[in-house]
């Protein structure tokens, strides 16, 4: 790749790589599409690298380095986050460029020494700190839990260009080009909701003071840390992550169920089929056992109302049930509209676990629950309507 093809605008340079080997991000979130670790080189009068990538990708990452500064050295190594798929070069970063000055903020050092053991020349930054390369001028800012403590971000004023961390990221790796305006980026939105869920969901309130930090300051491009370079569709991409992070949602259902043997799966098809009737478009199915979590996540985000039922299982929930809304509670998810159902053989406990569960995270809850013995009968049909014509009322108002 020739300093052409990495140019960004001015001086900056993307130098990221793509990891589509990795199936699970943070070992525990689908990548089919992969994911990229970006990195940007801004060769000025003083060169300087802002994060790393994952520590597998090194020999790409130092070739496309090399590529643009060829055998200058690197002035300045900025760490807007400390998470190892950003830093996990930093110690081989500092063995080729072992004059290397390391840019952070207080608690950025206390991680490269807890992770790294790294030593180096370094510049603690304050929120406000600058740093003049020649061409570009960069300001600091501190967004901490977006989504680790340390996360900040670094604005460059002469291009107005922000690279901003993981915010504004998403999953999917990067084929061939990088920024919005050059490459089809239909594939990222989903990919950028399922991410924000995922990885960010829980930090909504720190997402909005960041976003306030940003508000007024011109911005042409963003660099985040994952995902396309975004000069044409910022607009777009602020929307979706202040919309997120103010647990804004859609009129639709998500529909949580596990099923051991089909029974308790027709009380939610039986559900479905009346909030259809009722006029709800949106409806999405998700039986726990098949559908990972990252993906009802996403819908959790994405829909107002949240309808939940399990069997029974060693007098508790049905245990895939029980983690996936752990993973919904750890989300601190605000706004939705709560209706539940179970069943059970010889012993009820799902309905009322599911009721503990909603009454613990204050959820709002619409509709009676519905708890049913065995198999589907006609009262269990009248009632699985009843609740599903209560939630359509519910999301409508
Ligand atoms: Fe992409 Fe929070 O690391």
């Amino acid at each position: 790749m020739g300093k052409d093809k990495t140019l960004i605008k001015g001086k900056v340079h993307y130098v990221g790589v793509n990891d589509r080997t990795k199936h699970l991000f943070e070992n525990m979130w689908p990548l089919p599409y992969g994911v990229s670790y970006n990195s940007y080189l801004i060769d000025d009068e003083k060169v300087a690298l802002v994060d790393t990538v994952d520590a597998c990708y090194f020999d790409v990452f130092l070739h496309k380095i090399k590529k643009v500064i060829g055998e200058r050295p690197i002035d300045y190594l900025i760490i807007n986050h400390m998470e190892p798929d950003h830093s996990g070069s930093i110690s081989l970063i500092k063995q080729y460029y072992p004059n290397i000055t390391i840019v952070g903020n207080k608690k950025t050092f206390d991680m490269i020494g807890g992770f790294y053991g790294v030593a180096s020349e370094q510049i603690c930054v304050a929120e406000g700190s600058t740093l003049d390369l020649g061409y570009h001028k960069l300001t600091f800012y501190l967004t901490p839990m977006v989504h680790w403590p340390e996360t900040m971000m670094t604005y460059d004023a002469t291009e107005q260009v922000l690279f901003s961390g993981d915010a504004f990221g998403c999953f999917g790796a990067l084929h061939g080009g990088f920024i919005d305006v050059r490459i089809n980026t239909d594939m990222y939105w989903d990919e950028m909701v399922r991410y924000y869920s995922n990885i960010v969901g829980k930090y909504g309130s720190p997402v909005q003071k960041a976003l306030q930090k940003l508000a007024g300051m011109p911005i042409t491009a963003i660099c985040s840390t994952h995902g396309p370079v975004w000069m044409e569709q910022i607009e777009k991409v602020v929307g979706i992550y202040n919309r997120l992070s103010l647990y804004e949602s859609e009129e639709g259902v998500v529909i949580i169920y596990g099923s051991m043997y089909g029974n308790t799966e027709q009380m939610a098809e039986s559900i479905a089929a009346e909030l259809s009737a009722q006029g709800v478009k949106n409806i999405v199915m998700h039986n726990v056992s098949k559908s990972h979590s990252s993906y009802i996540l996403a819908d959790v985000f994405k829909y107002k109302g949240i309808i939940v039922g399990c069997p029974t299982y060693n007098n508790q929930l049905y245990p895939e049930v029980e983690a996936m809304l752990n993973k919904i509670a750890a989300r601190d998810i605000k706004g939705r509209i709560f209706g539940y159902f179970g069943a059970f053989c010889w012993a009820g406990a799902a309905v009322k676990r599911i009721a503990e569960f909603i009454e613990k995270n204050k959820y709002e809850v619409v509709g009676e629950p519905v708890e049913m013995k065995q198999s589907m009968k006609p009262d269990t049909y009248e009632q699985c309507e009843k609740l599903a014509q209560a939630m359509a009322e519910a999301i409508k108002n």
